[in-house]
């Protein structure tokens, strides 16, 4: 039995996923606009079926896996994201960060109130040092969360990775723990 994890903020939950949300996991990462910055051409039902699955067993914090989470509305419980924390297998006191929002949803700050509760997470409970995101370049929402949560742009790759049938650039956001902190300090006062 893995143990449950849930991350409160004051619109969402971010929670373990269940197989109930196979269905809400897929209408929203099928969509083009969510796909096309993504790893993924298309994402039908088995492909969401088979993340839920895979996730069954994966134990927070472990080097080298990625926990995905679901994003939840607290006040109707509705599926409208989910986000990924990767503990790095080279470091295990990094991790890396993904996240994907249904369009509908965006726009409302959404993204940016989980990763401030994953951050939390991460830097309070679970003491890590640093904290990525690899962006594609022509993602303009995507690097705009990041650099409102605070992180530092630390690398603009330049068509260094062959991606969907083209040269694509990227970039290389960063957070330390000292930082988030440091920011914490300043808007508390
Ligand atoms: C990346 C992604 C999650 C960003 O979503 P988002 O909705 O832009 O981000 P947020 O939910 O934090 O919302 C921020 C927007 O809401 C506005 N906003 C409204 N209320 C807000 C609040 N309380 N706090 C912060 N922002 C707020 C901000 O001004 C911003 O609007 P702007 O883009 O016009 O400046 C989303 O674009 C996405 O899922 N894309 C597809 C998947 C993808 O490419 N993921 C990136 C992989 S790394």
């Amino acid at each position: 039995m893995v143990e449950p994890l849930e991350l409160w903020s004051s619109r969402l939950c971010l929670r373990r996923l269940r197989p109930e949300d196979a269905r809400a996991i897929c209408a929203y990462r099928a969509l083009p606009e969510v796909a096309r910055f993504q790893s993924w051409e298309s994402f039908g039902l088995s492909d969401a079926e088979r993340l839920i699955a895979d996730q069954a067993a994966v134990v927070p914090d472990i080097p080298g896996t990625w926990l995905q989470l679901a994003m939840v509305t607290a006040d109707s419980a509705v599926v409208i994201g989910d986000c990924g924390l990767h503990f790095r297998g080279d470091d295990s006191r990094q991790v890396e960060l993904g996240i994907t929002l249904a369009p509908t949803h965006q726009g409302r700050g959404l993204a940016t109130e989980a990763l401030g509760t994953v951050l939390e997470y991460l830097f309070e409970r679970l003491g890590k040092h640093r904290v990525s995101a690899v962006t594609d370049a022509e993602n303009d929402a995507a690097a705009s969360l990041f650099r409102r949560l605070g992180f530092r742009q630390e690398a603009h790759y330049v068509e260094h990775v062959w991606f969907k049938g083209a040269w694509g650039s990227e970039y290389l956001f960063a957070l330390l723990r000292r930082e988030w902190q440091a920011r914490r300090t300043i808007n508390c006062t």
